[in-house]
């Protein structure tokens, strides 16, 4: 039984890929190319800034740094606006009911994520204050794969990493869980995500008697 479980935020408690996927597009579009949405698996778990510079070599697109923070910006005024009619219908399926099983065994709870936006979003759908610790792209200096969101999250539980149970959608994430010393749970496709100690297609299929095992 995990002694504590940090949750990933984009594509495992809430659907936001989508949201992401329509602004970078956009900016795209203003400087003349194309994005599609297997360019933006790319982008998943990754900063805000390295998902532009991404963007940007997919566009072979040269800008400097002023331009760059102004294209970021621009996005997430975007980004910003289109997530701000979410509200808890968009929780993924399975979610609530994982995290009342943990509040039932008294197993704390952080959130490890790389977005900026994470307290606003966990305020929309309702969950900001059930969260024990609040880990994002804040309070980091180094982005996925580097394991510091995680044991950051662990610390402020005041639990071991090898305690911990990760949850995460994106490579860079299972990467940063297990550099950790951590036991990843990927949520998708095994095909895709390499490396994670157990798959699942969604929280729906999570439990603690999963996890005991
Ligand atoms: C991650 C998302 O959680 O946060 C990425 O998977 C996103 O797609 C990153 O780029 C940074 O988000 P934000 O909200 O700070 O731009
Ligand atoms: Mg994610």
């Amino acid at each position: 039984k995990p002694k504590a479980v940090l949750f990933d935020l984009d594509g495992v408690i809430v659907d936001t890929a989508k949201h992401h996927f329509q602004a970078w597009k956009q900016l795209a579009n203003e400087l003349g190319f194309s994005f599609t949405e297997q360019d933006n698996e790319r982008l998943k778990g990754v900063s805000r800034m390295d998902s532009l510079n991404i963007l940007l070599e997919i566009g072979q697109v040269t800008k400097s740094q002023s331009e760059k923070e102004e294209l970021a910006a621009r996005k997430n005024e975007r980004y910003v606006q289109s997530i701000s009619t979410m509200d808890e219908s968009e929780i993924l399926p399975g979610v609530i009911s994982f995290l009342e099983e943990l509040n039932e065994n008294h197993i704390p709870f952080a959130l490890g994520s790389a977005s900026k936006n994470a307290p606003r979003i966990l305020k929309k759908i309702g969950l900001y204050d059930q969260f024990h610790a609040i880990i994002d792209g804040n309070s980091i200096a180094n982005a996925k794969p580097d394991p510091e969101v995680f044991l950051k999250g662990a610390e402020a539980l005041s639990v071991n990493s090898k305690d911990c149970v990760v949850f995460e959608d994106a490579q860079s994430g299972i990467e940063a869980g297990k550099a950790a010393g951590m036991y990843v749970v990927g949520v998708g496709d095994s095909a895709i995500l390499k490396g994670a100690n157990d798959y699942i297609q969604s929280m729906e299929e999570m439990s603690l008697n999963r996890l005991s095992k």
